[in-house]
């Protein structure tokens, strides 16, 4: 009898280490107001993949209930919840959080005095949200000592740990609809999950759909349009153009061959200085915007920063928020060249509602190259997509981009956009989710 109740803790230990906390108060301190929903931060831990004992680290997450849903029992059956990914390889999805599309931006008033200010056009006035930190040790995520992972496929398996362990905690979660939507690498990453989820039946989540914004997923394709994206917004000469298009060739032929570690290098450089001076220094993520200029927000980071012990509890493991782990990065070189595509037919395949969505201002994951590698897609139904006709998105009466879909598979573009669609046009990314989420099946 002792040695059956040893055995069934010992599976109940084994099932997850979670640590969570409220931050609705937290909040309203920095509101200054009753936030609008529950919200809770947690850390999970995660055993190794091999052996199930060896602790490897803490994924954080970062949760807001949907607004009007002030605690956990209030779920609603088949509620909507959007697990974000950023992607990097090892950047932080709070930055999708607190830059993107989560409910508050973080103003710094003064040196280490923080407020927060609602954003309009929240995602969470439509669904439950979780920003997770992965793979471990990136962003607040914390890893063992040494411990980087090094390539989707292992992300994703911890990722499905992670959602397991997650759900076992709050069942009440398994009466919501997931889907996992995010930006850039996640483009690997969500299909990896994805399948995952399926290989594993995993059913728990009841798994319907992802999006994914400025994905990169198919890098073979998304090389070849890279010359003439630059030469059609008039950026580049012919002769310039030509040159380009050898780099191409050299990176294209490397994946064919194998070689990721080529494939990558020319990567690096179709991104880096030796491309990006022709043009006239853009910002790869946005063209409308120089190089140097400083895009990117980096408030929040100083925020997690600041409060990473106190009131998020980071453990021992995590001693600085970065918003992106440069040995994550650097560990996943040999994956960055590598395609998806498959993946995502078999999610295509499986009935998984699939939204593929760009910002049309991004060179880096550019609308040609992505339109490319749809077009190649193994689906049965790729011809009836190709001949659907697009509809507009429509915001008082201004187009905000463009939508296609049939069936499950849907390509929206977003105009006045780079590669952080919901930054750059919060209005267009905001009608394109509710578009996708009100889908009638
Ligand atoms: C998946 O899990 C569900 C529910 O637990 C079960 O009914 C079903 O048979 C499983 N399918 C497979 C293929 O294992
Ligand atoms: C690109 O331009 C920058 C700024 O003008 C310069 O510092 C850098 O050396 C240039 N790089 C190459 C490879 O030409
Ligand atoms: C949109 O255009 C229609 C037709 O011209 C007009 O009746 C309506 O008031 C416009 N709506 C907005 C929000 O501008």
């Amino acid at each position: 009898m002792i040695s059956i109740l040893i055995g069934l803790f010992s599976l109940v230990v084994c099932q997850g280490d979670i640590q969570t906390t409220v931050q609705t108060d937290f909040y309203k301190q920095l509101l200054g107001a009753e936030p609008k929903q529950y919200i809770e931060t947690g850390y999970v831990t995660l055993k190794d993949l091999e052996d199930g004992q060896t602790a490897m680290g803490e994924m954080f997450y970062h949760m807001f209930l949907k607004q009007g849903t002030m605690s956990l029992d209030q779920i609603k059956q088949d509620d909507i919840l959007v697990i974000w990914l950023n992607g990097g390889p090892g950047c932080s999805s709070q930055y999708g959080n607190f830059q993107e599309i989560g409910p508050y931006q973080i103003i710094e008033e003064s040196k280490d005095k923080f407020k927060v200010v609602e954003r309009p056009y929240s995602w969470n006035k439509l669904t439950h949200q979780l920003f997770v930190d992965q793979p471990l040790r990136v962003g607040m995520s914390g890893a063992k000592d040494g411990f980087v992972v090094s390539n989707t496929e292992t992300a994703a398996k911890y990722f499905v740990n992670f959602l397991r362990i997650l759900y076992n905690k709050h069942t009440i979660l398994q009466r919501t609809q997931l889907y996992i939507m995010g930006e850039s690498f996640a483009g690997h990453y969500i299909p990896a999950i994805s399948l995952q989820i399926l290989r594993q039946n995993l059913t728990i989540v009841n798994f319907k759909g992802i999006a994914i914004g400025d994905g990169w997923t198919q890098p073979f394709q998304q090389f070849s349009q890279y010359a003439s994206y630059l030469y059609t917004i008039g950026t580049i000469t012919e002769r310039q153009f030509k040159i380009i298009q050898d780099d191409i060739a050299i990176g294209q032929n490397a994946i064919l061959d194998g070689d990721m570690k080529l494939a990558y290098q020319q990567f690096d450089l179709l991104s880096d200085d030796k491309t990006i001076n022709m043009t006239g220094r853009i910002n790869v993520y946005n063209f409308r915007k120089y190089q140097e200029q400083d895009v990117e927000d980096t408030t929040h980071e100083k925020f997690l920063n600041f409060y990473l012990k106190t009131q998020f509890k980071a453990p021992n493991s995590k001693t600085v928020f970065e918003g992106c782990d440069g040995p994550t990065y650097d560990a996943f070189a040999l994956d960055i060249p590598t395609s998806r595509k498959g993946d995502i037919e078999i999610l295509l395949k499986y009935n998984i509602r699939v939204l593929l969505f760009n910002g049309q201002l991004d060179y880096i994951v550019n609308t040609p190259g992505a339109v490319m590698w749809m077009s190649q897609l193994n689906w049965e139904k790729i011809g009836l997509w190709k001949n659907t006709k697009k509809e507009m998105i429509v915001v008082d009466n201004e187009t905000q981009g463009t939508w296609k879909q049939y069936d499950n598979f849907i390509y929206a573009t977003i105009y006045t956009a780079g590669h952080m669609v919901p930054t750059d046009n919060p209005e267009g990314a905001y009608a394109m989710l509710d578009k996708y989420l009100t889908i009638k099946k």
